[in-house]
């Protein structure tokens, strides 16, 4: 399961690091508190903030990251049960990672809906009118609603397919890989919670994060208390953290290879020129 975090090496902040977060970088925005850029009442009233934003971090203007190919390699070597991400920036996509692989817990790009009728548009269309810096309205006779894309905001259910691989798949789980998240968002960060009590988990991150361990409810991760049996925090960037368990794996060469080759052919698809931008300032 990721965030953020595995998506910093490609450019795009993350939310929360102090001074580089986004949540700390959106004063031209005006906005009551950061995080009302995608709670879904304040967008109702005033759209024109998401939309810049979602100019800036639009989802193919980045390359995958060496922790994205590291889970394209588990999913190769037929480890993966499943992908968790919060992130929206869809590079796990970009990735090779399949469709069927991944849960998208904070919704995609992929599509859009009339926020009033529900109309379903396609990413190409709101794309445009993204780019034209238009707020996005509906076409339909007598609605004109925001059309937004399906990413999910504070105030809006995850995807139906975040519940249904969760019941499935966590009790199949054998290691789970928490990697650059401060699980701070509900119900994403309570994934932890849901494996069997012997499956170890690893987090890959810059900081510690996940420790609302309580001995009563055993609830969240615990990387200090003589109890842990479990947890292990290996801290440091996450590309880093996936290079040195490829490394132990055995695997750090076809790592390496992949992302070069993988970076070229994506070069090569937008004709030379510079795919990946420099990191944005929002
Ligand atoms: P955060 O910004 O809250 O946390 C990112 C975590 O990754 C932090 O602990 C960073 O220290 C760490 N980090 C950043 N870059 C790293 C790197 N290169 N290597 C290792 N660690 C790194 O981001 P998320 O946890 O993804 O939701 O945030 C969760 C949700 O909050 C987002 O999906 C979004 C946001 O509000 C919605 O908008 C609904």
């Amino acid at each position: 399961m990721s965030g953020a975090g595995i998506s910093t090496a490609a450019g795009i902040p993350d939310f929360r690091s102090p001074g580089s977060g986004l949540y700390d970088n959106l004063q031209q925005y005006k906005l009551p508190y950061p995080e009302a850029i995608f709670e879904l009442e304040f967008f109702k009233e005033s759209p024109e903030p998401f939309f810049k934003l979602a100019k800036e971090l639009y989802p193919g203007t980045f390359k995958p990251t060496m922790s994205h190919y590291f889970i394209r390699l588990l999913y190769e070597k037929g480890l993966l049960l499943r992908h968790y991400t919060q992130n929206i920036d869809t590079l796990e996509r970009v990735a090779g990672i399949p469709g069927e692989k991944l849960v998208e817990a904070h919704g995609t790009f992929h599509e859009a809906h009339c926020l009033h009728c529900r109309k379903a548009y396609s990413q190409q269309w709101i794309k445009k009118e993204i780019f034209d810096d238009k707020v996005p309205s509906c076409v339909k006779d007598s609605c004109s609603g925001i059309v937004k894309p399906d990413i999910v905001f504070f105030g809006e259910n995850l995807p139906d397919k975040f519940s249904a691989c969760l019941s499935k798949d966590m009790k199949r789980c054998d290691l789970l890989i928490i990697m650059g998240t401060s699980l701070t968002v509900q119900p994403f960060a309570s994934i932890p919670d849901h494996v069997p009590d012997t499956t170890p988990r690893l987090l890959i991150n810059r900081e510690k994060s996940g420790q609302r361990f309580s001995f009563f409810s055993g609830k969240g991760l615990d990387f200090d208390s003589p109890k842990n049996y479990r947890d292990v925090a290996w801290l440091g960037s996450c590309d880093d953290g996936c290079l040195a368990l490829a490394d132990l794996l055995g695997w750090k060469d076809e790592l390496e290879q992949l992302m070069v080759k993988e970076h070229k052919m994506i070069d090569e698809k937008s004709g030379g020129k510079p795919h990946q931008k420099d990191a944005v300032k929002v």
